[in-house]
């Protein structure tokens, strides 16, 4: 694909985007722009660096890619954080398993749902009565994920356990077109399979998300423990089998988002996508935006307390306090209503078949 002209997606860029549920645009990011933000994160010897940076925001906000988004979806806040994903060699594997190893297989995930191992035990949850499809029901709503993470429910109403943006905007900051250097990976056209879901959820009577109809909140793991945050097989189901068969990759169900440095990919919140491990010798190193399309009758639309850039629960301040909002505007159902119907959030894309 060919770098954006004048600041724009072409037709072949929106049909992919629509078909597959993301798109790669080629140069974006002006050389000098890449390279102040590069200096900030390899100055830091553990790569772990906050998104509230100029240098960092300036990957969106001083480029082509805020108008080839106001373009695309149309008015929105500007990113003031982002998620610098910088993968170590073997990070991922480390990480998940406590050490590496050669078997790991990632899963693709759809951000904004409280996902980690339970701090309950699984005998305490079950003794109470509660099971592990539905825990958190009668939980206090205010609770956060796992290490900071997203709310276990958005409302205290517990109408909705997943939080939600329109789109997740990723740039590249290094060589990443061989398989197997720690690529975002995608569930390709996933996407209205995930949006079919979330219908079904809200058909049958909610909540959406985890601990909605056919979405087990936790599953078993270990000897006594749970885990949130997979996926449901109900969900994956109606994924389509896309494949991306290579050497060196090993989870084919997976689509490696190969870039260079200065390239964007440009994927729905609804398309499911994960990490990988990284298995050359180098760091893999990416900036992520979370970008939500403008509500009017927001009140919080450019409030420092979201996170704008890097929240996927931007209907609650980013620490997790709820927000008050006016009669009239109900966020939640607003989110409900974009997460059934997504590509409503995007005024550029009207009309744009999903036929290669
Ligand atoms: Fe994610």
């Amino acid at each position: 694909m060919s770098p954006p002209a004048s600041g724009s997606l072409s037709d072949d860029q929106k049909h992919a985007l629509k078909r597959d549920g993301f798109v790669v645009v080629k140069n974006v990011i002006p050389r000098q722009v890449a390279a102040r933000a590069k200096a900030v994160i390899s100055q830091n010897p553990t790569r772990i660096v906050h998104g509230d940076n100029p240098a960092i925001n300036g990957l969106y906000n001083e480029s082509a890619l805020r108008d080839v988004m106001l373009e695309a979806m149309g008015p929105h806040t500007p990113p003031v954080n982002a998620q610098v994903a910088v993968t170590l060699p073997n990070y991922a594997d480390a990480v998940v398993r406590g050490k590496a190893t050669a078997d790991y297989a990632p899963k693709a995930h759809v951000d904004g749902g409280w996902a980690g191992l339970c701090p309950m035990p699984r005998s305490e949850i079950l003794a109470s009565g509660e099971t592990l499809e539905t825990w958190g029901r009668a939980g206090d709503p205010r609770s956060m994920g796992p290490a900071g993470g997203a709310p276990l429910w958005q409302d205290r109403e517990r109408t909705l356990a997943i939080g939600s943006y329109t789109a997740l905007v990723g740039v590249c900051l290094n060589d990443q077109r061989r398989p197997g250097k720690g690529q975002f990976a995608v569930r390709r056209g996933a996407h209205e399979a995930v949006e079919a879901f979330f219908r079904r959820q809200r058909a049958d009577g909610g909540p959406l998300g985890g601990g909605g109809p056919d979405w087990p909140r936790l599953i078993p793991a270990g000897q006594d423990a749970a885990y949130a945050g997979v996926m449901p097989s109900a969900m994956e189901a109606g994924y389509p089998d896309t494949r991306f068969e290579h050497e060196g990759w090993a989870w084919p169900e997976l689509t490696p988002v190969l870039m260079e440095e200065g390239d964007t990919v440009i994927a729905l919140h609804a398309l499911p996508h994960t990490a990988t491990p990284n298995r050359s010798a180098d760091p893999r190193v990416n900036v992520f935006f979370r970008i939500r399309r403008f509500r009017q009758n927001n009140p919080y639309e450019g409030d420092e307390r979201i996170g704008w850039g890097v929240s996927d629960h931007p209907d609650r301040a980013l620490n997790g306090e709820f927000l008050d909002y006016p009669d009239g505007y109900d966020p939640f159902q607003t989110s409900i209503a974009k997460l059934c119907d997504h590509w409503s959030e995007w005024d550029g894309m009207r009309g744009v078949s999903g036929a290669p």
